[in-house]
């Protein structure tokens, strides 16, 4: 049984039926404020045009490099499309030093460049014209399918010299630098319109794409007449767009302070974005496990947990030595466990805290912990999802979802259906759909779907 003061501690974690309308109510509002010019400049949900305004066909054929950058990896990818909605893809992980996600933008160009080199040497390609789809998953003011303006640094990235400037066109230069393959930056998407572009590849009714990863957002096809930002000439022959809301900075506005809690605030004064991306660090991965570490903390001083063990101080300073000692895939390790065995749970008591067979009510509380934090997160993903299912003309609606927490967790995604039942309109008919490889898979359809159209 669990501790009536466990479910206290708790509470704030647990949104009302009231607080999740509210929610809804205010982020539906915020999406209208991106889209409209008069008041986008204030809006905290942005809304952008991404200028893919066609969907895949499945026909789509040809050889495509793809670069995905924007979580805790990088990774290089040849993706051959192969008509029948089908395609094959072979990558490579890269990964980002810690020094580069915070050195000078050119660095972090003249790396992933770099690698690129290396990849299409060992491919044997050298020779051959690849045109790319650049999946950098950050905020971005398109102004075409291959231009994109860096609006800020998310997800504990901050390289000097990048924000206003065109992402698309400082790749092509550090590409030239090194002047060793012939390779096109033909388009620039967000992770999430890969994710829309490679589900709606497999099923026609795709219209909106989420991403639950390091980073949290989604995109979702909108019509054409109400995205006032999207240039008149894109209006004339296409009827809908492809819209990447970047949800994360939802909350900036104060939309969120009645349901963040002492935690989250803390979370957020200790990230190198304060005061930035407030619905990011209440659903991302990036932020979950400093949560669940930051609860546990109060826990411990509270004796709510590990109330046997005179060695509690020594547990709060592990927790305390570093934001990240609590990994977020221990949550879904846990809620994943057995009880009463608690195997999992066990282990990872052990590794943290050197604490030898854990008794089950604090495998249990800790369980309570982390399931309070991942339900809401998979709350107010949902909470977005059914905005954006709503605002879709089409009555059929399938949801692309990708990322680590999502595709991990054990009950992220049935936690998100409780939520889509209550607020999707009843006229729709909807369901969830895991990617495949969007990053990949759908930078190559971008980069197919761009080079048909023209
Ligand atoms: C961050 C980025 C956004 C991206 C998301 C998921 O929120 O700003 O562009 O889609 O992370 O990776």
């Amino acid at each position: 049984m669990l501790d009536a003061e466990v479910r206290e501690l708790m509470q704030p974690f647990v949104l009302s039926d009231y607080q999740v309308q509210e929610v809804y109510s205010r982020f539906c509002l915020e999406v209208a404020r991106g889209l409209k010019r008069s008041t986008h400049p204030q809006a905290n949900v942005k809304c952008f045009p991404t200028y893919v305004q066609d969907l895949p066909t499945g026909d789509e054929m040809g050889k495509f490099l793809a670069l995905d950058l924007g979580g805790t990896n990088f990774r290089v990818l040849l993706v051959s499309l192969k008509g029948h909605h089908d395609a094959t893809v072979s990558s490579q992980i890269y990964a980002v030093p810690k020094d580069l996600m915070v050195g000078p933008g050119v660095e972090l160009f003249d790396h992933i460049a770099g690698c690129l080199a290396k990849f299409v040497e060992k491919h044997d390609m050298k020779t051959a014209y690849l045109p790319l789809g650049f999946t950098f998953s950050f905020p971005c003011v398109q102004l075409g399918l291959k231009e994109g303006l860096l609006v800020r640094w998310t997800k504990g990235f901050d390289c000097p010299g990048v924000e206003g400037e065109d992402v698309g066109r400082m790749l092509h230069e550090a590409i030239q630098r090194r002047g060793d393959a012939d390779i096109a930056v033909v388009a620039i998407l967000n992770d999430t319109t890969g994710t829309l572009m490679s589900c709606a590849h497999r099923n026609a009714d795709c219209r909106v794409g989420v991403i639950v990863g390091t980073g949290c957002n989604a995109c979702y096809v909108e019509d054409v007449e109400n995205v006032d930002l999207l240039h008149a000439d894109f209006k004339k022959t296409k009827r809908q767009v492809i819209v990447n809301a970047e949800w994360g900075a939802f909350g900036e506005g104060g939309q969120l302070e009645f349901v963040r809690t002492e935690y989250d605030r803390e979370v957020d004064e200790k990230s190198i974005n304060r005061s930035e991306q407030l619905f990011e660090k209440m659903t991302a991965g990036m932020y979950l496990g400093n949560l669940v570490r930051l609860v546990l903390l109060r826990a411990l001083e509270r004796k709510l947990i590990f109330k046997q063990s005179s060695r509690r101080p020594e547990f709060a300073s592990v927790l305390q030595k570093n934001q990240e000692v609590f990994e977020t895939r221990y949550i879904s390790e846990i809620e994943d466990d057995s009880f009463p065995e608690f195997a999992s749970t066990r282990k990872i008591v052990k590794q943290l805290f050197g604490l030898e067979k854990a008794s089950v009510e604090d495998c249990q509380t800790l369980r309570y912990i982390c399931e309070c934090v991942a339900k809401r997160a998979a709350t107010l993903v949902a909470i977005g999802v059914s905005g954006l299912v709503n605002r879709t003309s089409n009555r059929r609606v399938i949801v692309g979802m990708d990322g680590s927490v999502y595709r991990y967790h054990p009950k992220f995604d049935s936690y998100m259906r409780q939520i889509l039942q209550k607020l999707v309109k009843a006229d729709k008919e909807w369901d969830i759909m895991l990617s495949e490889d969007g990053s990949g898979r759908g930078a190559a359809l971008v980069a197919a779907v761009a080079s048909k159209s023209k």
